[in-house]
């Protein structure tokens, strides 16, 4: 495959910017409503993005989950597909996928990435264990409490630290380790879990020497280690970047070597492989038929896995291309540029830039804005409302209330906007800026928000909110006087 990574294509002039490495063959009609419209859109969601219409959305930065641009080769893919509930060639095809670019050879498909964290959870966890992590992903940490698993954070001293420039702030504290294997004895631990490109904490990376230092705890003890790999390709890029060791090594060296450091890889295709679906591998039979029949009883029989073919077509093509620096560098870049221009303006965002988008401190953004009022959850409304761009809330609102009915304020509050593969071109990325730009100048404007509807369960999805003053109001008149419009 011909690499040809953005940054080393340079401007004659000086300019700094990233340069989209494929070109557009097919698109899709966008539409921008009025603004009195995305008011009235919001209030119909209950402030909340994940219940707007794509209908009343301009740019949709809400995930990159199942919204990568597909390629050329994925979609031509997905014509050859074999149709059959038992021995697809489909299913031989990215069973072959996963083996070359995972390294890993029992391959378990599932519909997506959480239903792996079902079939794990229910396999290892039990009553009374904990699960040492990087960091909690919203599905995961509900489909291990379920299981009766306590969910341990043992990030670094850094991880939550909006500014900084530490390189690798999804890294595991080895002290912290030792300690939860000391406190809770390896019984009781059934895995460390490795959350590639940590989602949560604004898309951080782990390097290969702390995965390192983490399995030599984990086979001192004889403890499986679970990497969650749904944004391994950013994980593997950043490492190639920002990790001596790896400056010169292909990114498929580096996802073979990060895989070999796991026991178990699991992933989202939504994220990973620009499809759909997801899929749970390993080397060890044992563990394989641990798992395996959880697979016909929650998702379908072992060569679909919940998906349909066309999908598992698209997702073996997919995963090779993960391995294809040209294809993986383009999000982390466009990020990278929307971070710097928004850090130049004073904005507080979350550095070094990461993975999967670009991420706003809410709490430093509205510092008028009590926690407890969802200020992550009130930007995200604002900044749809001045500009129709759909963020998403990864703060409080997407956390859970303890025991006692509390609230559980979250450790970061933050809007992320997410930057899917091969979607946004610069100008659109400059829209962006430049309208986060124009909120952060009249923040003063925007207020809280809180509950009227709270699911029980991962209430961040159907949860709906209410604005605790008129503020959308006014932001609205100020956004008219300053844009003389309504667009
Ligand atoms: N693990 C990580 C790290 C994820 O980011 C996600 C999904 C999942 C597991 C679950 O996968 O959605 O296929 O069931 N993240 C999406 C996001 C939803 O928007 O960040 P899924």
């Amino acid at each position: 495959m011909i690499q040809n990574p953005t940054s080393e294509i340079k401007f004659s002039n000086g300019l700094n910017i990233p340069v989209e490495l494929h070109k557009v063959r097919m698109v899709q009609k966008l539409f921008l409503k009025p603004v009195d419209e995305r008011l009235a859109a919001i209030e119909k969601g209950g402030f909340n993005t994940f219940q707007l219409n794509t209908l009343d959305i301009f740019l949709d930065m809400l995930t990159d989950s199942g919204t990568n641009a597909m390629s050329d080769n994925q979609i031509a893919s997905m014509l050859r597909a074999d149709d059959a509930y038992a021995g697809s060639q489909s299913f031989y095809r990215m069973e072959q996928a996963v083996r070359d670019v995972f390294g890993k050879h029992w391959v378990l498909p599932v519909h997506q990435g959480r239903a792996a964290e079902n079939i794990i959870s229910q396999a290892f966890i039990k009553k009374g264990d904990a699960i040492p992590m990087n960091y909690h992903f919203t599905t995961t940490k509900a489909h291990m409490e379920l299981n009766g698993g306590e969910v341990l954070e043992i990030y670094t001293e850094e991880a939550l630290k909006i500014k900084s420039d530490v390189l690798f702030k999804g890294n595991i504290d080895i002290n912290k380790l030792n300690d939860v294997i000391a406190k809770y004895g390896k019984e009781h631990v059934p895995f460390i879990r490795l959350e590639a490109s940590t989602n949560l904490i604004g898309g951080q990376p782990f390097s290969i020497q702390n995965m390192r230092e983490v399995k030599k705890v984990a086979d001192k003890h004889g403890i499986i280690i679970v990497l969650d790999a749904s944004l391994i390709g950013e994980n593997a890029y950043f490492i190639k970047k920002r990790e001596e060791e790896f400056k010169n090594a292909s990114i498929a060296d580096i996802l073979l070597t990060m895989c070999s450091l796991s026991d178990i890889v699991y992933f989202s295709s939504r994220k990973v492989s620009s499809t759909r679906g997801g899929g749970i591998c390993t080397n060890s039979e044992e563990l394989f038929m641990k798992m395996r029949d959880l697979v016909v009883l929650f998702e379908g029989f072992t060569t679909y896995g919940g998906m349909s073919v066309r999908e598992i077509e698209a997702m073996a093509i997919g995963l090779y291309e993960t391995t294809d620096e040209t294809v993986i560098s383009q999000s982390p870049s466009f990020i990278e540029y929307a971070v710097n221009e928004l850090d130049k303006s004073g904005i507080p965002v979350v550095t070094p830039a990461g993975a999967l988008g670009c991420h706003i401190d809410a709490m430093g953004f509205l510092p008028h804005v009590p926690q407890a009022e969802y200020p992550a959850g009130a930007l995200a409304a604002a900044l749809y409302i001045v500009s129709g761009i759909r963020g998403m809330e990864r703060g409080t609102i997407s956390s859970v209330r303890d025991d006692k009915g509390n609230d559980v304020l979250a450790d970061v509050e933050l809007l992320r906007l997410a930057f899917p593969r091969r979607v946004f071109t610069l100008s659109q990325t400059m829209f962006v800026v430049d309208r986060v730009q124009w909120l952060f100048k009249n923040r003063e404007l925007i207020g809280g928000l809180k509950f009227t509807e709270e699911p029980a369960v991962l209430r961040f999805f159907n949860g709906r909110l209410t604005p605790t003053s008129n503020w959308p109001e006014k932001l609205i008149a100020k956004f008219k006087a300053d844009f003389g419009g309504s667009l």
